[in-house]
Order: C-alpha cells, then structure tokens, then sequence
C-alpha cells in the first residue's frame, strides 16, 4: 500500500487536464466515489495496527496533495476557458489610473449648475470673435481703449475700419450679443468660454483665462432681481455665510454698473494676504444692460430691461480652492492637477 501511495504521490505532477471535461476525469479517477484515494481507504481498513499511524498520516499527505494538484488545474483551466470564451479586446487592462477633471471644468461645471438651477440656460459663442460682437455692439466707443492693441489679439485687422477685424475675444460678453441676435425673449443665459488678452504671463496675469457670461432680458427686471441672484449664487459656492457688496463701477454695457466682492472665504472675512488685508475679495462686474446695446441688438429698450454679470473662472478657483498662481492652470503638472481627483 504505501507503494501505491508514493507512486501516486510522484506521479501528481504529471497529472493535466486542458478543459473542464480532462478535469472532471481525473476527479473521478482519484478522488470520486469509486477513484484512487477511496479505495486506498478501504484498504487502510486492513493495515495492521502497529502500521495504522505512519500509514495513515502519508494517507493524509496524499489525500491533501491531491486536492492541492485538483485546485490548481482546476484554476488553470478555468482562466484558460476564460481566454477562449469571453476574450474581450476592448477591455481596459488593469490596474486603470483614472484622470481628474480640471479644476477649471470642475468649478465651471460647479457654476453652470448654480445658475442652471436658477434657471438660466447654457450659450456658447466662437473664441475667434469679430469687432462687432466683441466692442460695437456692446456700446464700446470707437476710440476705447480696450480695442488698443496692447488688450487684443489681432487676427486680422484693418486700421480704416475697426468693425472688419477679426480679433480673439477678450470677453464672453460677446456671446450676449450672439444670443440677443438669435432671442426669443424673455432670455435668460450663462455663456461659459475661453477669453484671450494681449498680457505678459505671470503669476497674476496671463494670456488666456476662463469667463463666464449672464445675462437675463425680460420685461420686468430690476437691479434688486440682480443682486438677489448674484447673493443666491455668493452663498451656494462659498457657504451660507458669505457676504456680498456692490460697489459702483463702469463697464461700457451696463448702466448702472457694479462690481461685486464677497467677505474672503480664506480668512473668513478677518483680513489676509489673499483679500490684502481687506476681508472682501471682487469676484465679477455686474450691471443693468445699457439700453445702446438693447437697441443695437434690435430690442426695444422700452419695453424690455436687463441684468448682466461677467466673472472669471480662474478667480473663483483660486478662491475656493486656495490656488495661488495662474499658471498652474496650464501648465498640466499632474502634482497640481492631482490634488484635484477627490473635487469631483
Ligand atoms: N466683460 C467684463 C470683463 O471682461 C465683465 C463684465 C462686467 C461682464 C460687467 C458683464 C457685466 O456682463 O455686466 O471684464
């Protein structure tokens, strides 16, 4: 017997099975009902008693190799049959690192949802913009200085007539006029994008950076609808608790016009080097639309009013993400742009 059991012992690793039927044989030959390890149990019945211990424990020893030899063809097969009959070539080989949105597209998006819950839809208007959409109609005089070249980036342009030139917007504001021209009022949108402005890079200052646009034109509106929706929108993006304040300003579209500042949500309104020491920080401009630019986008100014606001989505990023240096936004260093993998 104990022959036996040392034959089936070296022999265990000669033992294959290439599918599931191979397997099931070789369960039946040793370790079925009527298989190899079964019948050497009976046979133990009959060794003598002084044998019965060291018989035994090598018995064990076989009975546990051979279960241990079964597992391991059994996995064997069953990751082969895998291979052949769910092969899937698209699947991604693991383990996946998955990528973070930017923080730029994570606060943006965070803003679009705000204003889309107040019930403002989304606009979107070309980067590479005209001088009609960009200045004109929006009651820039010929002679502003924010058309000079040291602002814009000039596509293509004409000294003679300002109105022809092709130019990279410098505001999404431009995408107010684009809306006014395709309106069926009242209307009520946000037009998110790119913005580009003729300045050196720096820490403060860059090239390009993200606006986004509202504007609301119905028959009835008012500067305390305005403040309102600008409070509603302060308090879902920076806490319950922030404050707003709105200091007069000017922008060639709006009249009035205002710029707004919230309490510093870095030190909480105490006064810290973010807010230079002041507790508020502006955020965006704001105004009534002017009525030149009702009328010039052919929208009679006595029957319809407005509200407009234009803010910079770098600056709210900075803000609420304690950022500190615009050109951390472009410079896709994935340090910076992991820190961002739980925000969204
Ligand atoms: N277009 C302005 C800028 O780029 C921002 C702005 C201010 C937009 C006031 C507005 C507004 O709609 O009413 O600085």
């Amino acid at each position: 017997m104990l022959e036996k059991i040392n034959q089936l012992m070296e022999g265990l690793k000669e033992l294959h099975a290439q599918n599931a039927e191979e397997l099931e044989a070789l369960r039946i030959k040793y370790l079925g009902r009527k298989g190899a390890l079964n019948d050497l149990m009976a046979e133990f019945r009959n060794v003598p008693g002084e044998q019965k211990r060291e018989m035994g424990i090598r018995l064990n020893q076989l009975k546990n190799a051979l279960q241990e030899r079964f597992n391991e063809l059994k996995q064997a097969v069953v990751s082969d049959d895998g291979n052949q009959d769910d092969l899937d070539l698209t699947r991604t080989p693991y383990p996946v690192s998955l990528g973070t949105r930017h923080p730029l597209t994570i606060v943006q998006n965070q803003i679009l949802d705000i204003f889309g819950r107040l019930g403002f839809s989304i606009a979107e208007g070309p980067e590479v913009e005209d001088d009609l959409h960009v200045f004109t109609r929006l009651n820039f005089a010929a002679d502003h200085p924010a058309r000079d070249m040291q602002d814009t980036f000039f596509v293509n342009s004409d000294e003679n007539d300002v109105t022809r030139n092709v130019i990279l917007r410098t505001h999404t504001s431009s995408v107010q006029v684009r809306a006014m021209e395709n309106a069926e009022l009242p209307l009520r949108v946000v037009c998110p994008g790119r913005v580009y402005r003729n300045e050196a890079i720096s820490a403060r200052a860059h090239c390009f950076f993200h606006q986004i646009e509202g504007l609301y034109i119905d028959k009835d509106v008012s500067f305390a609808d305005l403040k309102q929706v600008l409070l509603t929108f302060a308090r879902e993006m920076f806490g319950p608790e922030t404050k707003i304040r709105l200091r007069p300003s000017y922008f060639p579209f709006t009249e009035p016009s205002a710029e707004m500042d919230i309490s510093c949500n870095i030190c909480g309104g105490k006064g810290c080097s973010f807010c230079k020491h002041t507790g508020w920080v502006e955020i965006l401009g704001c105004g009534m639309v002017d009525p030149n630019v009702l009328e010039a986008n052919d929208i009679d100014s006595k029957v319809y009013k407005g509200y407009a606001f234009g803010l910079g989505v770098e600056r709210i990023t900075n803000l609420k993400y304690r950022v500190n240096d615009l050109r951390l936004f472009s410079e896709n260093d994935l340090r910076f742009l992991d820190e961002f993998k739980a925000a969204y």
